[in-house]
């Protein structure tokens, strides 16, 4: 008799990683992309965070995913801002719209309002300042610093490439850049962006990747 190989769910192997990881649950039921490596990735990342008022901002959300994995970690925290732009729209770059819209269509109302439900239903609603357009738009009215900038937008190479010159400036020195999808058989946009710009950029340092996840910090000055 043949045995089939076990294979464990999302939540499963995110427990058997550690317990102090059931916060990150909802992530599991939620539609997007991302592995179990990266939810844990931008949960850590967002708790080390500064106590006090920290910014974190997210270009690309979808349903939230990602956003339920940021926001746990600055739940506690005082004042915690995570900001989540996405046209929710389902547009994007050619090679990931037709998926978005098919996706879309599956979604019981408007993804806006999937995304806002999910993240009530985590009960992480409160940290959330919803900007809804387009992330080259929302950078000309943006002000103030940011600690955690995660894109995962637009993946085509000029977009990515826009994303970042427009946010990353406003990253603090100390704070983050994520980067997802620099991994990846049809986007060529992050992993391009990240080294043509940043890897021989001497203002980022730290730099690693977590599966399909860039993460870089910038230097003190
Ligand atoms: C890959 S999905 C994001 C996935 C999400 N971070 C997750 O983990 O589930 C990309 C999202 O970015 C949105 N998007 C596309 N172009 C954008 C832009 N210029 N600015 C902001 N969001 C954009 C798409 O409509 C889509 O909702």
């Amino acid at each position: 008799m043949s045995k089939k190989p076990l294979r464990l769910g999302t939540r499963a192997r995110l427990l058997l990683r550690g317990l102090r990881y059931a916060p990150l649950l909802p992530f599991a039921s939620i539609d997007g992309w991302l592995t179990v490596d990266e939810a844990i990735t931008l949960y850590e990342l967002s708790r080390a965070l500064p106590h006090e008022a920290p910014v974190a901002v997210e270009i690309g959300s979808w349903q939230g995913k990602s956003s339920v994995c940021l926001a746990s970690g600055l739940q506690g925290k005082r004042q915690p801002r995570l900001c989540c732009i996405d046209p929710f729209d389902a547009s994007g770059d050619g090679e990931s719209s037709p998926t978005y819209g098919e996706r879309a269509q599956r979604v019981d109302g408007e993804l806006r309002r999937a995304f806002e439900q999910n993240l009530r239903d985590a009960g992480l609603h409160e940290l959330i300042d919803v900007r809804q357009g387009f992330s080259h738009q929302q950078a000309q009215h943006w002000q103030g610093s940011i600690d955690l900038l995660f894109l995962d937008g637009d993946h085509s190479y000029p977009s990515v490439r826009q994303d970042f010159e427009d946010w990353a400036p406003k990253v603090r020195p100390g704070g983050y850049l994520v980067m997802h999808d620099v991994v990846h058989p049809v986007h060529e946009g992050p992993a391009r962006v990240v080294d043509e710009l940043v890897r021989r950029d001497p203002t980022w340092v730290e730099a690693r990747t977590v599966d399909s996840m860039f993460v870089a910090r910038k230097a003190m000055v």
